[in-house]
């Protein structure tokens, strides 16, 4: 009897120390304690909808770097909302690898923030569809991006009416503080906050509002070809924007064709110099001078010169970002980053959509 007895108290210990232990684990890494505080939770995504340019990378990626030391960081790449718009299958498939080796190679460290798929987390496209449900259709049509992108096509998704409460779930889900964002984004994140709150009211409050974090400079970078508009990855023209990964004489011949002015003097005008400004800021950002330093050193010089050295500037900050993301992109690693950031945001998520659900009545009480 004895043996059998220990045997079984050794089990049941066992069991009852993994059980604890798993409990304290989650915990821990649910609520983010950081040195015995809880950190404030980010959520930010980027459309593998083509490979992300210097605008997506200043107005977001660079943020996301700074921000994971002292963030609980989610990193989503959000292919769902990429198929608002026709995408072919297998380029898809290669964007969202290309987008994570990136995500990486500009310096999210894995360990710090959870890198994930949208689509491999079931959780968003279920609270995507509550979201909707408490969504006025008025409110997703006055959306800007919503109106550029549908503007002038004679066949439009439903999906790219309701991209901004999907959206909303993606930071909803992870009770997200902070958003860092482009300026382009403050719409859809002002929405969000919105739909937080008619939640939060009508059903019960669980929902934490979240704030938007915009860059303080380069917050909107615009088009090579149409300093008007902004530069995007999807643009037809391909000369509109440098990618992360166009190779030095394809960045250089992008800057060479960039539209700027008649005037032949570098000075930061965005009204009346619209081109020769972005440049500006671009150079500003990638090289850590000021707009100010830039002018002075450019004064009495003409634009050749100028973009010459804007080229050369942005070839040698991506360079360190290509070779990281060469040594990344087909590599075993960058599969198990992904698979453990899918089990991280799945176990966040489906508490949240758990809880959606029981707020608003759906299924059986659990
Ligand atoms: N031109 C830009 N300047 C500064 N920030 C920008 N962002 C996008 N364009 C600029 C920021 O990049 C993040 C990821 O954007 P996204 O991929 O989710 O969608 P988007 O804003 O629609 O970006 P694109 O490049 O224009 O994609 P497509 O062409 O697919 O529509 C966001 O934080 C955004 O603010």
């Amino acid at each position: 009897i004895r043996p059998g007895f220990s045997d079984g108290w050794l089990y049941f210990s066992d069991i009852l120390f993994q059980t604890v232990g798993n409990i304290i684990y989650n915990y821990v890494h649910i609520h983010n304690f950081n040195g015995g505080m809880i950190m404030k939770t980010i959520f930010s995504g980027i459309q593998p909808s083509g490979t992300i340019t210097i605008g997506n990378y200043i107005g977001a990626m660079q943020q996301f770097v700074e921000l994971q030391h002292d963030y609980n960081c989610y990193f989503c790449i959000v292919d769902q909302h990429a198929i608002t718009v026709p995408q072919d299958p297998e380029q898809l498939r290669q964007n969202i690898r290309s987008l994570a080796a990136l995500y990486l190679a500009v310096g999210i460290d894995p360990d710090k923030a959870t890198l994930f798929i949208q689509s491999e987390v079931p959780a968003h496209a279920q609270a995507g569809w509550i979201l909707q449900c408490i969504s006025y259709i008025g409110e997703l049509e006055r959306m800007t991006q919503f109106k550029d992108k549908s503007a002038g096509k004679e066949a439009v998704s439903a999906g790219l009416l309701t991209y901004p409460p999907l959206m909303a779930a993606d930071i909803l889900l992870y009770n997200a503080d902070l958003v860092p964002v482009g300026e382009d984004q403050k719409q859809h994140i002002e929405l969000t906050r919105d739909l937080a709150e008619r939640f939060n009211r009508k059903y019960k409050n669980i929902f934490t509002i979240p704030d938007i974090q915009l860059p303080k400079v380069g917050a909107r970078i615009m088009s090579l070809q149409d300093p008007s508009k902004k530069m995007s990855k999807s643009d037809p023209n391909k000369r509109a924007y440098i990618s992360l990964l166009d190779e030095p004489k394809q960045i250089e011949k992008k800057i060479k064709s960039a539209v700027t002015d008649s005037e032949g003097s570098v000075r930061y005008d965005k009204e009346n110099k619209p081109g020769v400004s972005n440049l500006l800021s671009i150079y500003s950002i990638f090289s850590g001078k000021t707009i100010e330093e830039l002018e002075r050193e450019y004064e009495g010089i003409g634009y050749g010169q100028f973009k010459k050295d804007l080229a050369e500037v942005v070839i040698d900050k991506l360079k360190p970002i290509q070779e990281k993301y060469n040594e990344l992109i087909d590599s075993q690693e960058l599969d198990e980053i992904l698979d453990r950031g899918r089990e991280k945001a799945n176990a966040v998520a489906s508490e949240t959509l758990k809880k959606m659900e029981d707020a608003i009545g759906l299924g059986r009480k659990r």
